[in-house]
This record gives structure tokens, sequence and C-alpha cells, in this order.
């Protein structure tokens, strides 16, 4: 069997592995294996029409030329980037910085070079007022990121940070230093940038919001912290390859989307936890449950249906909530599935003092020891008691890792799609709060939702309030 630097193990989530039946039978997958083979063919199929462009993105190494190129124009002396970009315009660059660069205070890493990142991703003004007083414009550059070009917050933050920049630096000084990562024609950022002179990056416009990780989002901001982007996109076009795989169960995003879809479908299991052993992997659980959600929670299927899909994602880290959710986990509501992910080698370790009494068992352990004891013991915990879960290793965290990671779980999102027979690709459940929100903001074309608003609050009954 080849050994990959990715390693799905999912005996946990079989009847025969968990020794209980919630798990899965091997004739219950076996009956859906040709189905999640057509799910990978079907988006394959969409892949080569040109219509999903996610999955070609790793091997599009000329995408690292552009980006140097506009990184290489950047004026002098630059020590922070401010990265204004909310859900996947800013999860994934979160999840590839976090992952990468040692721990951070205010963004800046605490050691090596590079500078300091921050992603306010919120319209949250406590964040962005502290940070427009801190940073220095002329040592700031500011990457705009929306596919759409027009998410109110993204916009809103852009046009303070500008009329910021443009006080202290003038126009010129502020159009060296913004960047619009955006759409390659559409959207009002286009024009903005292409009206203010900026510098722009594509997100190529087969590839949606979420699944543009692997795009500029992600690669520009890796790129000026001085990160391997090349073995990031290695590692995604190595995965790639994998989640090729016809055969469903030698394809790991298959087997995550059928056991997934199957443990949600036919055991109650739709609450999915993500879970990682390790503080760098905390944003790639963030970044997942925007994925799933945004991308399963469906109304209808493709036929016009109502089916009100979609397994509910769980953030989680080790060996953190072991003292915090895995109670619920062991002892609530059997509607879950947990996803472990352990690292196989933690680059740094350090060991404890050899000590007598009570510590005395930890003598020369290290902590890297402690936290594969922990997620050992949880995961076996939880299968004592007929709890499934699924698990990952990564035989070490760097580039190459976080970029395969991150295609895994495009790949399975976009074959869980064809599982609920959703499409993963849109989000029209966000609408209706925008539009209601446009409206209250006085946005033309918008009044009769702010009407609706106050109509639908005088229609309350205020005994409600205390
Ligand atoms: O996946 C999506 O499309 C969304 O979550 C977007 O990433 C998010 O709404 C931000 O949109 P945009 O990148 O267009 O500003």
């Amino acid at each position: 069997m080849a050994t990959h630097p990715i390693t799905l193990d999912y005996s946990l989530a079989m009847q025969s592995g968990l020794s209980s039946p919630a798990g899965l039978s091997d004739a219950e997958v076996d009956a859906q294996v040709e189905g999640a083979s057509n799910a990978v063919r079907a988006v394959l199929a969409r892949v080569d029409s040109g219509e999903l462009g996610f999955f070609g993105l790793p091997t599009q190494r000329e995408m690292l030329t552009e980006i140097e190129a506009v990184a290489s124009r950047l004026p002098a002396g630059i020590t922070d980037v401010l990265v204004l970009g909310i859900g996947g315009s800013s999860l994934g660059t979160r999840a590839v910085l976090e992952a990468l660069r040692p721990p951070a205070i205010a963004g800046r890493a605490l050691l090596g070079d590079g500078p300091a990142v921050h992603l306010p991703d919120n319209s949250d003004p406590w964040i962005f007022t502290h940070l427009l007083q801190v940073l220095e414009p002329a040592k700031t550059v500011v990457l705009v990121i929306s596919k759409s070009g027009g998410t109110v917050e993204t916009a809103a933050q852009m046009l303070i940070a500008h009329e910021w920049m443009v006080k202290g630096l003038g126009k010129d000084g502020a159009r060296a230093r913004f960047i619009a990562i955006t759409d390659p024609k559409s959207g009002t950022l286009r024009q903005l940038a292409t009206a203010e002179g900026w510098a722009t990056l594509p997100i190529p416009s087969n590839v949606g919001g979420r699944f543009c990780a692997l795009t500029a989002v992600g690669l520009l901001p890796a790129h000026l912290c001085g990160l391997d982007t090349q073995s990031m996109l290695g590692g995604a076009a190595a995965m790639a390859e994998r989640c090729r795989g016809l055969k469903a169960t030698d394809n790991p995003a298959a087997m995550i989307a059928l056991l997934s879809w199957l443990h949600d479908r036919e055991r109650g299991h739709s609450v999915h936890v993500m879970m990682p052993y390790s503080d760098r992997l905390k944003s790639f659980a963030a970044w997942y449950v925007q994925l799933w959600a945004e991308s399963l929670g469906k109304r209808l299927d493709r036929g016009g249906r109502t089916v009100e899909c979609g397994p509910t994602p769980l953030p989680a880290v080790g060996a953190t909530d072991q003292h915090a959710q895995v109670q619920l986990f062991m002892e609530g509501p059997r509607n879950k599935l947990v996803t472990f992910i352990g690292l196989g080698h933690h680059e740094r370790d350090v060991n404890v003092p050899k000590n007598e009494g009570e510590n005395g068992y930890l003598s020369g352990a290290s902590l890297a020891q402690l936290l594969e004891a922990e997620r050992l013991g949880t995961t076996e915990a939880l299968a004592a008691d007929g709890r499934p879960s699924l698990t990952l290793v990564l035989s070490r965290l760097d580039a190459a890792a976080i970029g395969g990671l991150l295609f895994l779980y495009e790949a399975a999102t976009a074959f869980s799609g064809e599982l609920y027979a959703i499409n993963a690709f849109d989000q029209p459940g966000v609408e209706l709060g925008k539009r209601l929100a446009f409206g209250l903001l006085g946005r033309s074309g918008y009044d009769g939702a702010a009407e609706q608003i106050r109509s639908a609050q005088r229609a309350r009954p205020g005994r409600y309030k205390i």
C-alpha cells in the first residue's frame, strides 16, 4: 500500500472497527461505493468542461509568477499586510498562515522575518479602529479580497482603509500599496481597482469564494510572508491526483464524502466535528466549517424538491476541547461524527524534565507525545462507547501538507454535493439577510426590505422583552 503524507483511517466509522451498530456495515458502504464513484465522475466532468475551476488550481503554477511580479513592485519597507476580506476571502488565508508561520503576537510572527498579517475579517469596529490606530500607512500593504467584488463588509473596510492611507500618503502612496484580488472581469471591486490604478490579481471566474484558498487569495499573503507556495501547490496537486481516483475506496475525498453522508443520512450523525490535535490547525477547522456549512446546507435539491439538508460542522481542538466539548461528545446526544487530525511529526518539541512524585510519570515525555496520547485516548474512549470517528494523520505539517489538506476537503465537499444531490457551489440562503441589511443602510433598490423589517418588528408582541 502506498504511503501518503496524509492518510485517512476510517475503521472507527465502520461497524466492525467500532464494534457497534453506530458504525456503518461493509454492506451499507459497498452499496454506495458506485454512487460515490459516480459523484467523482460527475464532479470531474464539470471540471473538464471548465465549469469548476478549483480542481485545476494546483497545477496552475503561472499564478505564482503573477503573484511574485505584483509583490516585487511593492514599495520597500513593508512591515504589515492588512487583508480585507470575509468568508472564503479570509478563512483559507488564515488557515495557511496559522499552519505555517511561527505563532504570532498581534499578527507578527514571533520568529523569523516577514510582515505581520492582519485579517480583521469582520466589520467589528473594535479591531478595525485599533488596527488603523497602530498601523503606519507607509509600511502597510492593503489586500482587498472579494470574489464578487461587492461584499458589504469588505467594501466598508476598504473605503475606510483607503481614506486612512490617502490621508497619510496621498493618492499615489495609496495606489502603490493597494492590491485587489477579485474576479478577472466583473464586479465593483474590479472596476474600482481599474479606475484607481491598483495592482490586481485574479480569482478565476470558475472558482467560488470558499474554494479559492489556493488562488492568489491564499498564495499572495503566503508569498509575502516568505512561505513555500510552490510546495503548497505541489502538495495540493498530489492530493488532486488522489482525488481523481474513480474507485471511491482509493480516493480519500470520495471516502470522506461517502462516510460523512452515510453517517448523516443513515445514523443521524449530523454534527460533523473537526478536531485537529494542533493549534496550528485551529483556523483550518474554522475554514472547514464555512466550506461544509455553506456548501451543504441547502433547502432545495437539484430537482427543486425541498430537502433542507446539511450536516452541522463543529470546530474543536485537542487537547483544549477535552476540557470543554469532549464531555458533550462522550455523553451527549449520539449525533456526531468526529474527525481527528493528528501530526506524525512535530517540528518543535520539548521534554518534561525528570521529576518525582505524582508527576513522575511525565519525566522525559514530550509535549508532542502528550498530545498524541490524548488524541489516541479520546479516539478510543469515544469508540469504546460506540461513537464513530475518522482519523487523518499528516506525516508533518508543512506547506505541502496544508495545500493537500485544503484540497482534500474542497474535493470532499464537491463530492458530498453530488451525494446530497444539491448545488454545493451557491449560497442562496444568505441573500435575504443581506437584502434586509441593505434596506436598513438605505441602499437604493432595497427600500421595501427596510419596511419589511419594521413591520415584522411592529407585529411582534412586546411582552417578551425584559
Ligand atoms: O463562498 C462564498 O462564496 C462566500 O462565503 C464568500 O467567500 C463570502 O461571502 C465573501 O464573498 P466575496 O469573496 O465575494 O467578498
